[in-house]
């Protein structure tokens, strides 16, 4: 029976077992939104995952969100991901660097010039934005005009260079959460009335060239896509979820990347649990996507292996258990108990909440 700690094989990544650190937030870079050695020691710490996906990393100045959150758009972020890229290879691990634009879920004081943020549609979202003075409600973004779409591809392209020159071993293109490429595909927030807009096809046309272009720096087997389909979270839906994401991943499929990663956050509630296959949009989305997919959301042991064993998913990622335990893997092998994380200091700060999480045997 295979379970989470079967081998498996992803393209060119042929990995031990199945266990994959989810990309989270964790607002530590340093001047110049550059990732420093504190960065790298987290990571390597952590480099028993079969695969490490990245916090998600702003791909330009205005794609950022959040205060201290770490780019892949200038010299100093590429240098400071090399040192992390290299502390992780040290230790034989894999690292794959998520590309980011955030969109409207920003603000002008984390802007450049302090302007609007950019989205597909002029649509203020509900809530608040973190900026470096507290909490401030989001503001009405600026739609994209038509004529700009096509350097906002060569920015990924240019970020995915980028990540090559780091050393990353792959990049996922971040199509989830609410954050701009989910802006354009999800109709909610898409209400343009160019070729970006309307139609399914047209809404998932920026996030399929963009891939396209990302593909052209790595080949389809060190990228991967990262899909919430039934993610409400900033202030995010679809009237047609399953029109929306089958069309999606039919098309990532046809480009054949290397993995799908699902957040699962939304659809239990809505829809029935994933483990039971009882998610019909889950089960169809499986159906469609023929490479690895990778699941999210509250997994355990337990859980993992059931969505393995019954071959809903192919690997599982782990967020808040990753980052309180730098040795998941292994103690979800042996069966240990884990560290619990503590929420005060997952944003922002330092070594505390960070690094000093023990291991096994510390
Ligand atoms: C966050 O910082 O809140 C955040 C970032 C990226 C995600 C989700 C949440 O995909």
């Amino acid at each position: 029976m295979t379970d989470l700690f079967s081998p498996i094989t992803a393209g060119p990544f042929d990995l031990p077992h199945r266990v994959v650190m989810a990309p989270m937030t964790r607002n530590r870079a340093e001047e110049g939104n550059a990732p420093h050695s504190l960065n790298a020691k987290y990571y390597k710490q952590r480099s028993d995952a079969a695969l490490i996906i990245t916090e998600a990393t702003q791909v330009c100045p205005e794609g950022m969100g959040y205060p201290g959150t770490p780019g892949i758009h200038s010299d100093a972020q590429i240098d400071g991901w090399r040192a992390v890229t290299d502390a992780v290879h040290e230790t034989g691990g894999r690292i794959i660097l998520q590309l980011w634009h955030v969109g409207r879920i920003s603000h002008p004081d984390l802007q450049p010039g302090g302007t609007e943020p950019v989205a597909p549609s002029a649509i203020q979202p509900a809530g608040e934005a973190m900026t470096l003075s507290g909490m401030k409600p989001f503001v009405t973004p600026r739609a994209l005009e038509t004529a700009e779409l096509p350097a906002l591809v060569e920015t990924y392209r240019t970020a995915a260079k980028n990540a090559d020159m780091a050393g990353f071993d792959g990049v996922e293109v971040h199509g989830a959460n609410g954050y701009l490429l989910d802006q354009f595909t999800r109709d909610s927030t898409n209400k343009r009335d160019d070729v970006y807009g309307g139609s399914v096809e047209n809404r998932c046309r920026l996030p399929l060239e963009i891939t396209d272009a990302v593909v052209d720096v790595w080949g389809a087997d060190r990228v991967g896509y990262r899909i919430s389909p039934f993610q409400p979270y900033n202030d995010i839906s679809d009237s047609d979820p399953e029109a929306t994401f089958c069309y999606l991943t039919t098309e990532l499929a046809k480009r054949n990347l290397v993995y799908l990663h699902m957040v699962e956050m939304g659809g239990n509630e809505e829809t029935g649990d994933f483990l039971s296959g009882r998610n019909k949009l889950f089960a169809k989305l499986r159906d469609l996507w023929p490479n690895t997919l990778i699941t999210n959301g509250g997994y355990d042991r337990a859980k993992a292996d059931a969505v393995i064993g019954g071959g809903l998913a192919d690997m599982v990622s782990f967020g808040a258990p990753y980052l309180a335990n730098p040795d998941l893997a292994e103690r979800l092998h042996s069966g240990a108990a884990y560290n619990e994380p503590d929420r005060a200091t997952f944003y922002g700060g330092s070594a505390k909440g960070y690094t000093d999480y023990p291991f096994l045997g510390d």
